[in-house]
């Protein structure tokens, strides 16, 4: 019995409504998951074919308990035997549908493979599934692998090192799960640096479902920032795709199962003496349970080395669009010359682009998203986002640096699923809104 992994994803937002249909699963394997084997001799070592302790724990411990295990955000441990025995068929299920690990872009190798993708491969999704079909026996606990490794990587060299400022208690509005909140910060960076890493801490992990973080370019983009924190009650101020703020980029993001982030080796981005950021936290509040406070911290590696090449988070996209509702599938398009791009966002001169990685970017009605860089000697694949989750977004690090010339033009087609909405979809940052953008991490040769 393979439990449709998309019913299951039908989740919408909200966490405790996930938590709901975990359990339900759970109940609904319980009940039915013997009906056709007769004893599958779980807890004998007698089985012939894959065994939790065996051929899955060590897959588990690898792949799923970063987020699987006791605390973590997964909801439910798969390190522990039984619960794992019981989740069977829904983990066969999530892995061969790739939703789980989350991982919204292709790995492939069609388009690229990335230094943190999470990613299966075709054997070990049909290990998950025949040990699913045999009725998941537990195998000899003497074949068990060590636990999961802690290794948390740290950031080294010069930190700096800030929070939110506040215990802030998130206060969803309308009946939804979702608190989006950005916070102004300053770190107190009284020197030109550049940034080489960051580590997103987020304070309560029940609640803080991705973080995002921006910096404001001058001290107009400082103002609007206040102006937007001034007008309303509490700390921070409401702001949903971006910081709400023009003159601000994203320099940094979280999202569960990322830990700290080194950039690209030789490379960094600048940091100007005394600017100040803005904190996006997208705070997601289970209806049981809390109140739930959250004090999210940042750590910033900067370095004072002149030798480091400056990177620049390139919003390459459609910048417009406009999505019929209704629709099953409507695209938006975009191609832009790099030419163009460059000098929009004040890259310096040069003969092209070296892309280290992309953030891809669309708000709940995208579905999928791919990005090519065309020249006159071909084109060349960047991102293929093919199931998008708005809860996965992660900037996604090539294995190879891709070379993309100054001649060519980024080509953009995101999909959208408008089914749901009775008006038209614009560009915007609010909920209802809707973005295509693909960021590229790169630096100029
Ligand atoms: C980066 C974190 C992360 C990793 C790694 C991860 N999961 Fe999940 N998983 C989650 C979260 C969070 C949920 C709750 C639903 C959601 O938000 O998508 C979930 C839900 C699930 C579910 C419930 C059904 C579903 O599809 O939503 C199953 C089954 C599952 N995970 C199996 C696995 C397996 C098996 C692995 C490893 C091969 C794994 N997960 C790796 C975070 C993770």
């Amino acid at each position: 019995m393979l439990l449709p992994s998309e019913a299951i994803h039908a989740r919408e937002d909200s966490m405790q409504k996930y938590g709901f249909t975990i359990s339900a699963l759970v109940g609904l394997v319980a009940l039915t998951g013997c009906s056709g084997t007769e004893d599958p001799g779980r807890t004998t070592n007698e089985a012939t074919g894959p065994t939790y302790y065996k051929d899955i724990a060590p897959l588990v411990n690898a792949e799923c308990a970063s987020c699987h295990q006791e605390g973590a955000i997964g909801g439910f441990s798969l390190t522990d035997a039984d619960v794992a025995a019981e989740m069977a068929p829904a983990m066969a299920a999530a892995v061969a549908a790739r939703t789980m690990p989350p991982m919204p872009v292709n790995n492939d190798g069609s388009c690229n493979t990335f230094k943190n993708a999470r990613w299966l491969s075709d054997e070990q999704i049909a290990l998950f599934e025949s040990w699913s079909r045999a009725g998941a026996p537990l195998g000899d606990p003497a074949d068990a692998p060590p636990p999961p490794a802690h290794e948390v990587p740290t950031l080294s060299g010069d930190i700096v090192e800030f929070d939110i400022g506040v215990d802030y208690t998130p206060k969803p509005a309308d009946d939804k799960p979702d608190d989006y909140r950005c916070f102004i910060i300053d770190p107190g960076i009284d020197a030109d640096a550049f940034m080489t890493g960051y580590d997103i801490q987020p304070g309560d992990r029940k609640v803080v479902h991705h973080v995002v973080l921006f910096s404001l370019a001058d001290a107009n983009a400082e103002a609007d920032a206040a102006a937007m924190d001034a007008a309303e009650d509490g700390p921070g101020y409401t702001c949903f795709g971006g910081s709400g703020v023009k003159g601000s980029s994203i320099i940094a993001a979280w999202a569960p199962g990322s830990g700290a982030t080194f950039l690209p080796e030789g490379t960094g981005i600048r940091y100007g003496a005394g600017r100040k950021l803005v904190l996006q936290m997208h705070y997601n509040v289970p209806a049981m349970g809390g109140p739930f406070t959250d004090r999210s911290k940042v750590k910033l590696a900067l370095a004072k080395d002149p030798a480091l090449t400056p990177a620049f988070l390139v919003p390459t996209g459609a910048f417009e669009l406009s999505l019929p509702p209704g629709q099953e599938r409507t695209e938006a398009k975009g191609e832009l010359p790099l030419s163009w791009v460059a000098q929009q966002f004040n890259l310096p001169s040069f003969n092209g682009l070296r892309v280290f990685g992309a953030l891809p970017h669309m708000h709940m009605a995208g579905r999928t998203l791919r990005s090519v860089a065309k020249s006159p000697s071909g084109e060349q694949c960047i991102t293929d986002v093919d199931r998008w989750d708005f809860h996965w977004q992660d900037l996604w690090w090539n294995e190879t640096p891709l070379e993309v010339s100054a001649d060519s033009s980024i080509g953009i087609t995101c999909a959208y699923d408008t089914r749901g909405r009775t008006e038209t979809t614009v560009f915007g940052e609010g909920t209802g809104d809707e973005m295509c953008i693909n960021m590229l991490y790169a630096t100029v040769y």
